[in-house]
């Protein structure tokens, strides 16, 4: 018997009700496969920080780097937005992203045929798309230092940022990418400012050297404000992305509505391989905390049960439960099954739980 260790962190808003609906559906895994999930649940943002006064402790941190992998639902609430920046519930996951050392997050923007008309971009502009986001998330900006307000020569005030990498941060995000790109249609396109910043000149050269040991991928480079611009005027032209840590959240956000909602949006982020799969890394949706509609049952389930799928597949090498799941969840929106968000007028419309009933209950019949 198979055990995994998963430590599930809900967090805040609707990320305890998506996290629930996950629970759900290990329990339909364990059932059907000889696996035992051992689930231990933990606090992480404005909860944590209610009981903490930190977005997440040390003994947290230190189950995270026991576990096989974190299960994150979602952090937030314009509650905390007085809280001093370093212990607002972001942090908890900047603080996992950095001490787990998980440096490429892959985030997909699939165009699922059943949602072509939720979307804001033409039904022919995202259908059949399929491109992967790989961002760098333990350097560049959000890391960088010095960081915070300066004294200026002039005496006025004065804030900085700063932007820096090193060559294997580079490289190893761009390997993972590379080796992604393989795996899918064989294209990898690096994406920076060079014709500003000395940083997208030498993460052009480094991709480019890294090139040499993947020579059988087409590589090509793209600025980062045209690449905004295609990813909205046609995604289509993309299989994989490579970019660094605030560029690829900006990207990421943009790709994300081709797919027609957030709630749709899955995510991983790994680290070194160890062993069989990448371990210790974080899987999540995208969406936030979404505070607006906590609590009633609106929320759609659906990117935290795909960022499970993706948990299975990257870290567990269950490559054929994983691919069950994502087929299961188009093959309840191909029904009209629908949460609020991706709601049309022929559809049936759901919460949280109905959602999850649906997935749960095809899944069953899958893995049986
Ligand atoms: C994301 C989010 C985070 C980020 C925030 C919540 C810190 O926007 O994961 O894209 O900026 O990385
Ligand atoms: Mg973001």
């Amino acid at each position: 018997m198979t055990t995994y260790n998963i430590l599930l962190l809900p967090g805040d808003g609707i990320g305890a009700e998506v996290a629930q609906q996950a629970q759900r559906v290990l329990d339909v895994i364990s059932r059907n496969r000889s696996i035992t999930f051992n689930v231990e649940t933990d606090l992480v943002g404005g909860v944590c920080y209610d009981v903490h006064g930190v977005a997440i402790t040390d003994a947290t941190m230190t189950l995270a780097h026991k576990a096989d992998a974190v299960l994150f639902g979602a952090v937030g609430s314009p509650a905390y937005d007085d809280v001093p920046r370093d212990c607002r519930p972001e942090m908890a996951i900047l603080r996992l992203r950095k001490d787990l050392d998980l440096y490429a997050n892959l985030r997909p923007a699939l165009g699922f045929d059943a949602l072509l008309n939720a979307s804001s971009l033409k039904p022919d502009v995202i259908a059949g798309m399929d491109l992967m986001i790989v961002r760098e998330t333990t350097s560049g900006v959000y890391f960088g230092e010095p960081r915070g307000m300066m004294s200026h020569p002039s005496g006025d005030e004065y804030c900085i940022d700063t932007q820096g990498y090193t060559r294997s941060e580079i490289e190893r995000v761009g390997r993972i990418a590379f080796e992604l790109a393989r795996q899918r249609d064989n294209r990898l396109t690096s994406v920076e400012k060079n014709n500003v910043m000395e940083t997208g000149v030498f993460w052009k050269r480094v991709i480019s050297e890294l090139h040499n040991d993947y020579n059988d991928v087409h590589l090509d480079h793209m600025l980062a404000d045209n690449c905004a611009m295609q990813l909205i005027r046609n995604p289509k032209q993309f299989d994989v992305l490579v970019t660094d840590n605030l560029f690829g959240d900006l990207l990421s956000d943009a790709a994300a509505m081709g797919t027609g909602s957030l709630g749709m949006l899955p995510s991983a982020t790994l680290g070194d391989m160890r062993d069989t799969g990448f371990r210790s890394s974080m899987y999540e949706p995208v969406h936030g905390s979404a505070p607006d509609i906590a609590g009633q049952d609106k929320a759609n389930p659906c990117a935290m049960i795909l960022s499970l799928a993706m948990m299975l597949k990257y870290s567990f090498g269950m490559d054929d439960v994983a691919s069950c799941i994502d087929q299961t969840v188009q093959a309840v929106l191909s029904d009209n099954i629908r949460t609020g968000d991706i709601t049309e007028s022929n559809s049936t419309l759901v919460g949280t739980q109905g959602m999850g009933d649906a997935i749960c209950a095809k899944l069953e019949i899958a893995l049986s």
